[in-house]
């Protein structure tokens, strides 16, 4: 049977931390080609714009002896040129894998059911597992460890948010949230995220207090207030989200190793200073390098025979 990766609360723990191990091992090869992937094609089908997701999977799947597509959303206008159904059955004829970024989750969800290949996130209104994958394998290769960990993340309860909550609860990394009123994470994640963290001697908070969350925290994060698809809110958020910048006040009360971490892109300035995400706490660029290494972990998964 096929397997996709819409969310991460689809994979074991075990599961997680075997593509961690296999994303380490990748990057040790240092980009060296491999024929795993050889005679296969992978169809990128791109909503939105991307830089990280679409480079590093262009580059991961030539690097596995593979072949890419890119189609943008002027090509392949989902659910409006033509059903996702047909999408999905017609693309399932020609590649071997869909790589997809979408608005709505119901969007990947039928890609998923309908496609007879597997189909990868690569970004939903809900979730964004690969990053999360990344944004884990850069914790470890920090600390040398998960469990034991604390991370803080202040700002949009979004689709980031969602995928490092169900990442960090798989492998036993305590997470506390704040953010404002209004933007809490999606209550029913959250649940399914404590559940599993309760199964992995970890805990989920959630408060509106940014400070508490950052006290002793290993681990900062941050993401953009205003995602894809929400720019006609961008005035309002700004104004809601103003106490919840990232930047050298609040971190002060951080662990003395903190390390400060951003999907990107970023807006310096907004949520976080260009002193913490251009200081020597920031390990952004490693994270987006690790995109790299795990979608490649994860097409091994997906696609090796
Ligand atoms: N972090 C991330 O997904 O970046 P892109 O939107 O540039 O792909
Ligand atoms: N939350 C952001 C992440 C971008 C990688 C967005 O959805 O736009």
């Amino acid at each position: 049977m096929k397997r996709d990766l819409i969310t991460l609360l689809d994979y074991s723990s075990a599961e997680v931390v075997g593509l961690i191990d296999s994303a380490d091992k990748l990057k040790k090869q240092k980009g060296k080609l491999r024929t795993d992937l050889k005679g296969k094609s992978v169809a990128l089908v791109f909503q939105k714009p991307s830089n990280r997701t679409r480079v590093s999977f262009e580059v991961g799947v030539h690097q596995l002896g593979g072949h890419c597509l890119y189609l943008g959303s002027d090509e392949i206008n989902l659910g409006k040129r033509e059903s996702t159904y047909d999408v999905a059955k017609t693309l399932s004829r020609y590649v071997h894998c869909i790589v997809a970024r979408v608005f709505d989750n119901k969007d990947i969800v039928e890609l998923a059911q309908y496609a007879d290949v597997p189909v990868i996130n690569a970004l939903c209104d809900l979730y964004h597992p690969c990053q999360a994958l990344a944004d884990i394998q850069t914790i470890r290769e920090q600390f040398g460890k998960f469990k034991g960990l604390t991370l803080a993340y202040v700002g949009d309860g979004n689709n980031v948010f969602h995928s490092l909550m169900i990442a960090c609860a798989k492998v036993g990394i305590n997470v506390r949230f704040a953010g404002p009123r209004g933007y809490d994470p999606n209550a029913w994640i959250v649940e399914e995220a404590k559940k599993i963290a309760k199964k992995n001697n970890c805990t989920i908070e959630l408060g509106r207090d940014a400070k508490e969350a950052v006290k002793g925290a290993h681990v900062i994060y941050s993401d953009v207030w205003v995602s894809m698809g929400q720019e006609k809110e961008t005035a309002q958020r700004v104004k809601e989200f103003k106490g919840y910048q990232i930047n050298e006040d609040l971190v002060k009360t951080a662990h003395k190793d903190y390390i400060f971490m951003h999907c990107l892109p970023a807006h310096r300035g907004l949520e976080v200073t260009a002193g913490i995400i251009d200081g020597k706490h920031s390990v952004v660029f490693d994270q987006a390098e690790n995109r790299l290494h795990a979608q490649k972990a994860v097409l091994l998964k997906l696609l090796a025979k």
